[in-house]
């Protein structure tokens, strides 16, 4: 397939049954890729492609996999079967799915035992891309020009917020906490009942979203550290607020009526699905994102025509003993050994 006319490649995206996964699917489509989605519910995830028609219009060019996050067999699974699919290595991956439960009155825990927010936002994809690592790795989409991979290179992109990092304004919000991983003594102590959290204190759903996709950017920018040399381009981004998307499906009805509004007339920080879709497909895609460790961001408040630009990080995602630690123990966490 890569190796048809006008096909960039084939890329793998996680949570396409709504929301940002499902609209940058459509514009990776429309950009001519093959995208596989990895989704819990096939079922779903084709009922969704075929509402906007994309099955439609891109046969041979949309297909669907199963494979549920929150469960580390699950993700096993899915990547064994997705590689007996390829014919060629992926050129891209995305991590997209996420579980936003900010009403759990008492964590909900995954089949490993791990308390599901974490599980789905940060375990499920740091396997996927460990599992994944090599075979990225041998996309014939990175070449070696000159001194450098060239602009149209194998990229890992994962979706980061706001509200994990520290150094933002909405990293700041102190309901019901900043994002935070502490001392790290929850993943220390092995993460199972009844820890919960990262820091091994007390449970606070909305803290345990916010920390997972600390943990999901902490990621991005250790993968940068540890292959720094190598072909693929890895990289974070904030599409925007998307405030109408399922992921808000937890959160009070009142606050799902006023959020998009709020975002639309008060903040100016509104994004559309479709836009938001279409900037994770210009981080895949455009050669102007070729830049290995950026957190791409277009600002909180949005403008027309504004362009993206890198995003300054936190400590807290930055310290570099701090994301070597939350490696090495999502690893263990994950039943991996670390290559010597
Ligand atoms: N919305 C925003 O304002 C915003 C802002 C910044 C970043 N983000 C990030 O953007 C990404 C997409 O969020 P969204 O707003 O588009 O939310 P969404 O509409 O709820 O989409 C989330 C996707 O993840 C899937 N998913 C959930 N649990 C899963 C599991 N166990 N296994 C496989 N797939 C699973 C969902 O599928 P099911 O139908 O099976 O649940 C859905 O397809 C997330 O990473 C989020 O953190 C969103």
């Amino acid at each position: 397939m890569n190796s048809q006319q006008n096909c960039p490649g084939t890329v793998l995206i996680t949570g396409t049954t709504s929301g940002v996964g499902l609209y940058a699917a459509q514009s990776l489509l429309k950009r001519g890729w093959r995208v596989i989605t990895a989704n819990r519910s096939t079922a779903r995830a084709e009922e969704a492609a075929a509402k906007l028609g994309l099955a439609l219009q891109n046969p041979e060019k949309l297909l669907h996999i199963k494979m549920d996050l929150s469960d580390l067999n699950s993700v096993r699974d899915g990547v064994k079967n997705l590689l007996t699919k390829l014919d060629a290595p992926l050129d891209a991956i995305v991590c997209n799915a996420a579980v936003y439960l900010p009403r759990l009155k008492s964590p909900r825990r995954s089949a490993q035992g791990y308390e599901i927010s974490m599980a789905t936002n940060h375990f499920g994809h740091f396997l996927l891309i460990q599992l994944l690592l090599d075979n990225l790795r041998s996309s014939p989409r990175s070449s070696w020009k000159s001194n450098s991979w060239g602009l149209e290179s194998a990229r890992l992109v994962m979706l980061g917020t706001v509200t994990a990092n520290y150094k933002e304004l909405g990293g700041k919000i102190p309901i019901p906490a900043p994002a935070d991983l502490g001392s790290l003594a929850g993943f220390e102590e092995g993460f199972l009942d009844p820890i919960s959290m990262a820091n091994g204190k007390r449970f606070k759903p909305g803290k345990a979203y916010k920390d997972s996709k600390l943990c999901n950017m902490i990621t991005i920018q250790e993968l940068y550290k540890r292959f720094r040399g190598s072909p693929i381009v890895y990289s974070s981004l904030y599409p925007g607020c998307v405030a109408n998307t399922k992921l808000f499906r937890n959160t009070p009805k009142i606050f799902q009526w006023l959020f998009p509004w709020f975002q639309r007339l008060i903040t100016g920080g509104f994004v559309s699905m479709e836009l938001a879709g279409d900037r994770v497909a210009q981080v895949v895609s455009d050669p102007e994102f070729c830049i290995s460790g950026v957190h791409w961001s277009w600002g909180n408040r949005q403008r027309k025509n504004r362009i993206q630009f890198s995003q300054k990080l936190s400590d807290r995602i930055m310290a570099p003993n701090r994301s070597k630690r939350v490696w090495e123990l999502s690893m263990k966490l994950v039943g991996l050994e670390e290559k010597s």
